[in-house]
């Protein structure tokens, strides 16, 4: 609590220029005050310690998550350290414990397994060190001050409204054949996404006009744990093998994230000969936005990370001020013990068409990157 004190008394002096950066606050704001009152004024909090646990190098988009909070914080005037926990829970609980030791003000959480933080966060509470969840909710705990995100749910319409429409299902005669690949079931997000996108199909399946040949469309019969390219891949040659060898026309693999799109394409290129499906993505990956550019891929959900990056920056110079934390949503995201407040970024479609515009000129990427 000294430590915060003293970073805002020091800091109150330095407002002005500190975060000028950060955007004007949302529409709906809520006042939650976990950390720090000394201070109502925005910016400040410069030289606190911000901790910040990503939960793998292995995806693209963590990196990119990580690169960005790093930068935006430093540049906000924070000390930052950032830890990747290679997927691993246990590591990951080690270094969030690491981070208390050594004097975090604030921790921003990607989490592995939205429920298996429990130490960890109780050890948080108990210094009374605010904790934002970062993209993906963590569960089961009153130890979450606030939740950071894209619309989860409506990435999944916008892949569901995109199969619906690319298809003409209200007009055209079908029947269609898909498969669905979702996430990881320890990850809150992943339901949400499932669910988005299947709230739109359903009624096209009820009615028998879209046909999952498997017979799996069930969150837990297609989800895919870590996430993992290679765990799709594998659940994808099993269904292409066992469904579709005798020559079955695939329409659709509706998959919920570009790493799960990239096993399913593998499996294709080597077990599957007939009119190449729609797929679905999210993310907007380079090897992802490659193969959509080449036609492998139909469209994948861009969530642009240094959005969400500056969200959790300017909340954290709110928390640590004690000003009010910007939030837009108040209802939608239970974890079980409470609704946590959040900020939902808007996802956007992308696809061969736009991602010009979306990924190009708005500089995040290069053209190169994408040869
Ligand atoms: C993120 C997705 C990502 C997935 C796998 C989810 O929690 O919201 O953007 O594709 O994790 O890393």
């Amino acid at each position: 609590m000294k430590k915060r004190i003293l970073a805002a008394l020091l800091s109150s002096a330095m407002v002005v220029t500190l975060l000028a950066g950060c955007g004007a606050t949302g529409a709906e704001t809520t006042s939650e005050p976990a950390a720090a009152t000394e201070s109502s004024d925005a910016g400040a909090g410069a030289g606190s310690k911000v901790g910040v646990s990503m939960p793998t190098k292995d995806l693209q988009r963590w990196n990119q998550d990580g690169a960005n909070m790093e930068a935006d914080l430093k540049a906000a005037g924070y000390d930052v350290d950032l830890q990747y926990a290679s997927n691993d829970v246990q590591t990951q609980v080690s270094q969030i414990e690491n981070m208390i030791s050594s004097g975090a003000n604030v921790l921003v959480i990607a989490a592995i397994e939205g429920s298996s933080l429990g130490e960890a966060l109780d050890m948080a509470k108990e210094a009374n060190i605010p904790v934002i969840a970062y993209d993906r909710l963590i569960m089961n705990s009153d130890a979450v001050s606030y939740y950071a995100t894209f619309d989860n749910y409506k990435v999944g319409t916008v892949q569901g409204t995109y199969v619906k429409d690319t298809l003409d299902l209200d007009n055209a005669a079908g029947p269609f054949n898909i498969e669905f690949t979702a996430g990881d079931p320890g990850d809150n997000n992943a339901g949400f996404f499932f669910n988005g996108a299947y709230d739109v199909l359903k009624e096209y399946i009820d009615a028998g006009k879209l046909n999952v040949v498997s017979g799996q469309k069930t969150f837990d019969e297609v989800a895919t744990p870590t996430w993992g390219s290679d765990v799709a891949q594998k659940r994808a040659e099993d269904i292409l093998s066992s469904y579709y060898a005798d020559g079955t026309q695939l329409d659709v693999w509706l998959c919920s994230n570009d790493s799960t799109a990239l096993g399913v394409e593998t499996a294709l290129a080597a077990n599957y000969t007939g009119n190449y499906p729609i797929i679905t993505g999210q993310d907007c990956d380079i090897e992802n936005t490659k193969n959509m550019i080449a036609g492998k891929q139909s469209m994948s959900v861009f969530k642009d990370t240094r959005t969400l990056a500056s969200q959790v920056v300017k909340m954290v110079g709110q928390i640590l001020t004690g000003a009010t934390v910007d939030v837009n949503d108040t209802t939608t995201y239970d974890n079980g013990v409470k609704v946590v407040p959040s900020y939902l970024c808007d996802p956007v479609f992308a696809d061969a068409n736009n991602y010009k515009e979306i990924l190009i000129d708005s500089g995040y990427y290069t053209e190169d990157q994408l040869k």
